[in-house]
């Protein structure tokens, strides 16, 4: 008698039908988690700055999953009107808005606040806490719309980036939680989820403003949190819903 050989499992695609609007898409952990997205099944809006950079991870998501879209956009001088321009047009274009991953960041490298130049500080507050929060409101009456769906806010440690030197960047890490665990409060009853991602140390250019020195191949690539950054926009990331996930690195 012949042994019942299963057919293997079809790869989970957590993400299918749903569209995600990507912040810092061409950054270290935008690219790797934009690629883990498309994976999934996800229909991405691609946010950046440099539309060279953009159009290299437009190509690999397209080769992965759904087709993207591109929408270049500086976060440093983008009002709420651009804000909700881009929650419009993403909803009546691609049929819907179901998460937010924000994932960009500015960091200068570490400096005294009484050196920091002021448009540095109020740049840096823009980009990390201001922009996130302007992006988010916009496009809470879409996710509203969209069923489940969810805003993730990926954060530092601020016991990492809490102290002396990590000017407007390490204020804003903590005002993001505050702003998440606050939003989470004022959504709780919502069918929209709202947590923070906190990875540990990843390599890229953000990492090696602080720590010039470091060997940077003991650190983890960003790839090692792209499965959480799907997990918590998926269903499944219910669990987490009002708090800071810091899971470990996976291995790469
Ligand atoms: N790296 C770490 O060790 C680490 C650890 C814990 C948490 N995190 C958090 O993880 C997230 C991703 O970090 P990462 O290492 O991937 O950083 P990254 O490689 O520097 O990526 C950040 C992205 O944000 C973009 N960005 C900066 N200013 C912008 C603006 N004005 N408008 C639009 N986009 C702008 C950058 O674009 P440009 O290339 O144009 O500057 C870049 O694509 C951040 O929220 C960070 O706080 C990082």
């Amino acid at each position: 008698m012949s042994e019942f050989v299963p057919f293997p499992a079809a790869p989970a695609r957590p993400l299918a039908g749903r569209v995600i609007v990507l912040t810092g898409a061409h950054g270290e952990l935008g690219q790797a988690a934009a690629l883990a997205c498309a994976r999934a099944g996800a229909r991405l809006v691609l946010l950046g700055r440099k539309v060279p950079k953009l159009n290299r991870v437009y190509d690999a998501v397209k080769a992965l999953g759904p087709e993207p879209a591109l929408y270049p956009i500086d976060l440093a001088g983008a009002d709420p009107s651009d804000y909700e321009t881009l929650a419009d047009t993403v909803e009546r274009e691609l049929g819907g808005l179901h998460g937010i991953l924000h994932t960009a960041a500015d960091f200068a490298g570490l400096t005294p606040l009484e050196n920091t130049p002021p448009e540095q500080f109020a740049r840096q507050w823009q980009v990390n806490l201001t922009a996130r929060w302007f992006l988010t409101q916009a496009c809470l009456p879409a996710l509203r719309r969209a069923g489940d769906s969810a805003v993730v806010f990926v954060v530092d440690a601020p016991e990492r980036v809490g102290g002396a030197y990590w000017g407007a960047y390490g204020l804003a890490q903590q005002a993001n939680q505050g702003l998440m665990r606050m939003l989470h409060e004022e959504t709780a009853a919502s069918s929209v989820r709202v947590a923070a991602l906190q990875p540990g140390p990843m390599r890229g250019a953000l990492r090696a403003r602080a720590f010039v020195d470091e060997a940077a191949l003991r650190v983890p690539a960003a790839a090692a949190y792209a499965a959480a950054c799907v997990s918590l926009l998926s269903p499944e990331g219910r669990v987490h819903r009002g708090t800071v996930h810091a899971p470990s690195p996976a291995s790469e």
